[in-house]
């Protein structure tokens, strides 16, 4: 059985989000953010949702991260690329530049982060010490060989509540904490993923330099890096998508 993709699209990638009108489905964790639609891209069809809902007007700590990933799962997606908008914190990377993190730092609270919420009797602690499955990296990064594009391998992805962005003393501890990335979407996303058995892994598109790192406005820095990380990206999913067998045609 071909594995089925599903596309997570954050902040900057709509244009993934495809263009028919999608399902709204309702699930047992409540309605997902968007319909969930099926894009084509290369030679697949991929199932696609919009984190932040259609218009992006979710904030982070108010998506429904159950009810998106129980829905992509019931839509049939076995495999979960998620795309994030990050910053950079440490000095691996700079602004405009993608990674395929391997490691993550939870700083959320009060977000649901379970589908083990002891309303259907069963419980299962997953083993989360590697939070992103080593197979969906490892084909990512070779699709970016591929393509010629430089795109780091590895990496801690620090997850933050938000809206806001982090003040320069946070930031300074997430790196002590060994952090070298800040965004605000991974968690609980890649847990719940693991839990309802999806392979999971973050395409991360560093937009700025973390609070305190850069030289001028973080704003300046995502207006002036988006574009450059977000065409990275997308080039990287066309030839990930082009690759025969990676995914239903
Ligand atoms: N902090 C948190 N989330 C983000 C950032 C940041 O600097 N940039 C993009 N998403």
């Amino acid at each position: 059985m071909p594995e089925q993709y599903a596309l997570i699209i954050g902040s900057g990638f709509e244009q993934f989000s495809g263009n028919a009108d999608g399902e709204c489905v309702e699930t047992r964790f409540g309605r997902p953010s968007a319909p969930i639609k099926e894009v084509d891209i290369g030679a697949q069809c991929v199932l696609s949702i919009a984190r932040h809902g259609e218009p992006h007007s979710i904030p982070p700590h108010a998506i429904n991260y159950r009810a998106n990933l129980l829905a992509l799962r019931d839509a049939g997606a076995t495999s979960v690329l998620a795309l994030n908008t990050v910053g950079v914190i440490s000095t691996i990377r700079d602004s405009g530049q993608i990674a395929i993190p391997d490691q993550v730092l939870d700083y959320t609270w009060g977000r649901q982060h379970t589908i083990h919420d002891a309303n259907d009797g069963s419980l299962e602690h997953i083993e989360f010490t590697e939070p992103f499955s080593q197979s969906l990296r490892q084909s990512l990064l070779a699709a970016a060989v591929a393509a010629g594009i430089d795109c780091y391998d590895g990496g801690v992805y620090a997850v933050t509540q938000g809206p806001r962005l982090e003040s320069a003393a946070e930031v300074d501890r997430l790196e002590r904490d060994g952090a070298d990335y800040v965004g605000m979407t991974a968690m609980p996303e890649a847990a719940l993923a693991m839990e309802l058995g999806l392979d999971y892994a973050c395409l991360t598109m560093i937009v700025n330099r973390a609070a305190g790192r850069g030289d001028g406005p973080i704003h300046d820095d995502v207006e002036a890096s988006t574009s450059t990380a977000r065409a990275l990206a997308e080039s990287l999913l066309q030839q990930f998508f082009a690759n025969s067998g990676s995914g239903r045609q």
